[in-house]
């Protein structure tokens, strides 16, 4: 099986991690808008104009599904990307919002949804949520967050200056957290320090669960091989997929 995984720039090989450590595809082709991240500042339609722009470039592909790791794109362009896409298309927000509805039965926790501020505008994962019930929710889009992890300051004193600066008025700490971007999973360890009692939800996880109850799946025996793709400065994305990703000599095609 074949996968596209689509993102507004590198942030997706987070959800790449997830897919390589499961050994669900054979092989897995990676479009990053890298020109024009990010998109979690664009309004609907930009997002959704971009993402249609990606959906022609995987029909160059004979690929079986295309995973779309970026949550700005997941809120608002999945049905738009559905209509057009030759093959089945899914988004993170629902496999978040389901992980939390199978893990948690207290419907009054506490779940903060972290986003970028199309993701949190878009309502879409407070709107999941509360169908499953959950009434206190919290959203927040930590806008500092994502250059911060782009410069890969994955901890220290900045990382922690902002995370003082959004988290501080709120006035219950959180149980659950929804990492709701594909940034923040990289600083998990220093949101999970920041809140030690909270249940950490991380989208590439929840895809990869998601994925396996959608499609036939058989775990692969060898390796998955990996195709990168930028709109702008691919040698700096395979920089950095080889660091994130850990990679094996053969696994880059
Ligand atoms: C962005 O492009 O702004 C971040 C990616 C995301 O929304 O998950």
């Amino acid at each position: 099986m074949r996968a596209g995984v689509f993102d507004s720039g590198v942030g997706g090989l987070s959800v790449v991690r997830s897919l390589l450590e499961h050994r669900l595809f054979d092989e897995i082709i990676y479009y990053g808008d890298t020109a024009r991240v990010p998109y979690g500042v664009k309004d609907k339609n930009t997002i959704i104009r971009y993402s249609l722009e990606a959906v022609e470039f995987f029909k160059n592909f004979d690929i079986d599904t295309l995973i779309c790791a970026c949550n700005s794109v997941s809120a608002y362009a999945i049905p738009e990307l559905r209509a057009k896409a030759p093959f089945p298309v899914f988004g993170v927000i629902e496999p978040g919002a389901i992980a939390v509805h199978n893990t948690i039965t207290n419907k009054d926790a506490h779940i903060l949804i972290l986003g970028t501020r199309a993701t949190i505008n878009s309502g879409k994962y407070q709107h999941l949520l509360e169908g499953y019930g959950f009434a206190n929710i919290t959203a927040l889009a930590p806008s500092l967050f994502v250059p911060i992890v782009e410069e890969g300051l994955f901890n220290g004193p900045i990382l922690e200056q902002a995370m003082h600066y959004y988290f501080k008025d709120l006035a219950q700490a959180p149980d659950v957290i929804i990492l709701g971007c594909t940034h923040f999973p990289l600083i998990k360890d220093a949101i999970g320090a920041y809140f030690p009692k909270a249940l950490l939800i991380h989208s590439g996880e929840a895809i990869v669960e998601h994925l396996e109850g959608h499609l036939t799946l058989e775990k692969q025996k060898q390796k998955t091989q990996l195709k990168l793709f930028a709109t702008e400065n691919p040698e700096g994305l395979k920089k950095v997929a080889a660091t994130w990703l850990g990679l094996e000599k053969g696994m880059l095609l």
